[in-house]
């Protein structure tokens, strides 16, 4: 069994002291840091910019996981794809011809992924899947951080599990919103292979940084979570 990864989404450190909690990444160790890249278009809200995952990306050898919620995002690919070592996620209704902008991703040296909005089927999406690294799986709409989760979304995790084992295709399930501690095992459970913590777990107010990652580590390694009858 794989051993689920951490993605630390960084738009829900404490921005006033972001180099502590890169501090407690790089020792505690993480698989990759989620930055949310937004326009006031696609989504109506701002939050990290190029420079921010430039800083990062001097700072800290752990990969960035950029998750590009913006229009025109083709104009953009190259100069995200150039801080190195990076995955860059692309909702495809922001590009005309999302396998040209997966194509340009690779081609610029960064893993490719495909972020699906709550709202679309699965089905939209399968004739990308050949192209991509990595798909994640909006378990709330994108643009906020502190959302509750939209619980027919994880049928689509299960759903997409499912479809790349009977494909065989080499693709990572990355489960991005209220990845909260009653969410994390029905999330696990239904297939998420990297989990995108925020404000409902891994910087949950109510505990201290250090000690919520190990609370997370200690449930994700348990051998088989228990199984959850429903979400919350
Ligand atoms: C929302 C972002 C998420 C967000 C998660 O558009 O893509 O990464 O930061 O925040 P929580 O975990 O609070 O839902
Ligand atoms: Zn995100």
């Amino acid at each position: 069994m794989n051993t689920v990864k951490l993605s630390p989404s960084l738009m829900c450190a404490d921005f006033i002291d972001m180099r502590s909690a890169l501090d407690v990444f790089q020792r505690e160790g993480v698989d990759y840091l989620h930055i949310d890249i937004m326009d006031g278009h696609y989504v109506p809200n701002f939050t990290l910019g190029i420079d921010f995952c430039k800083a990062v990306a001097r700072y800290t050898s752990i990969p960035l996981d950029i998750h590009l919620m913006i229009e025109n995002v083709d104009e953009y690919i190259p100069s995200f794809a150039s801080i190195g070592n990076a995955l860059l996620s692309i909702h495809p209704e922001t590009c005309y011809h999302p396998l040209r902008s997966l194509r340009l991703i690779k081609s610029s040296g960064a893993r490719a992924g495909i972020a699906i909005d709550p709202s679309m089927p699965l089905e939209t999406y399968k004739h990308m899947l050949p192209e991509v690294d990595f798909v994640c799986i909006m378990t709330v709409n994108p643009g906020y951080a502190g959302q509750e989760l939209i619980p027919q979304t994880i049928e689509k995790i299960r759903e997409l599990s499912a479809h790349i084992d009977e494909r065989g295709y080499d693709i990572e399930i990355e489960v991005d919103g209220n990845v909260s501690w009653k969410n994390i095992p029905v999330m696990v459970d239904a297939g998420a292979d990297v989990l995108v913590a925020g404000t409902s777990s891994l910087f949950d107010k109510s505990g201290v940084l250090s000690d919520n990652l190990s609370r997370m580590r200690g449930m994700l390694g348990q051998n088989k979570l228990s199984r959850v009858a429903s979400v919350c």
